[in-house]
């Protein structure tokens, strides 16, 4: 009986921060849902950021590379709303910062390349 009134209080204090991680985590994907890749993925087409970034993000003549570059998502959405160079600006109207949020998923998870990724160079490399 001692023991039961003892053990109640104990489990109820590590209940709190669970439900309160509930709550918060709960809250947050109210605010921003799980963004959606495959989504992220078609807008990258449709809004033709591949016409300068690449495909796969890698950059071009006429655009950064994407992928691997990190940026915060804030940072994200900034930039493409007021680029700072030669990139065209998207307002809200015409992408929305939903579907940009899909966008930057999908930039994020996009594999940084890198000449160590090209497989001819390695065969030379490891022909010698
Ligand atoms: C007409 C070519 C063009 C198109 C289309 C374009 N970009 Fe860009 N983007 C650029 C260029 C060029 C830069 C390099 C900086 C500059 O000149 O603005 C850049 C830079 C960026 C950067 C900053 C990269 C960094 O590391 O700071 C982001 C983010 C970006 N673009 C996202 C996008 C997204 C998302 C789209 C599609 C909605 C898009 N861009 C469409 C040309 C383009």
């Amino acid at each position: 009986m001692v023991n039961a009134l003892v053990r109640t209080p104990r489990s109820l204090v590590a209940l709190v921060p669970a439900a309160l991680l509930t709550i918060a985590l709960g809250g947050c994907s109210l605010k921003h849902p799980t963004p959606d890749l495959e989504n992220g993925k078609k807008l990258f087409v449709r809004n033709g950021c591949w016409e300068c970034h690449g495909y796969a993000g890698q950059g071009s003549r006429d655009g950064a590379k994407l992928a691997g570059e990190v940026l915060y998502e804030q940072a994200f959405l900034r930039y493409v709303r007021k680029p700072a160079g030669s990139m065209p600006a998207f307002v809200e109207k015409i992408l929305p910062d939903s579907e940009l949020r899909d966008i930057y998923a999908y930039v994020k998870s996009l594999p940084a390349k890198s000449l160590k990724d090209v497989p001819l160079l390695n065969q030379i490399k490891n022909a010698k």
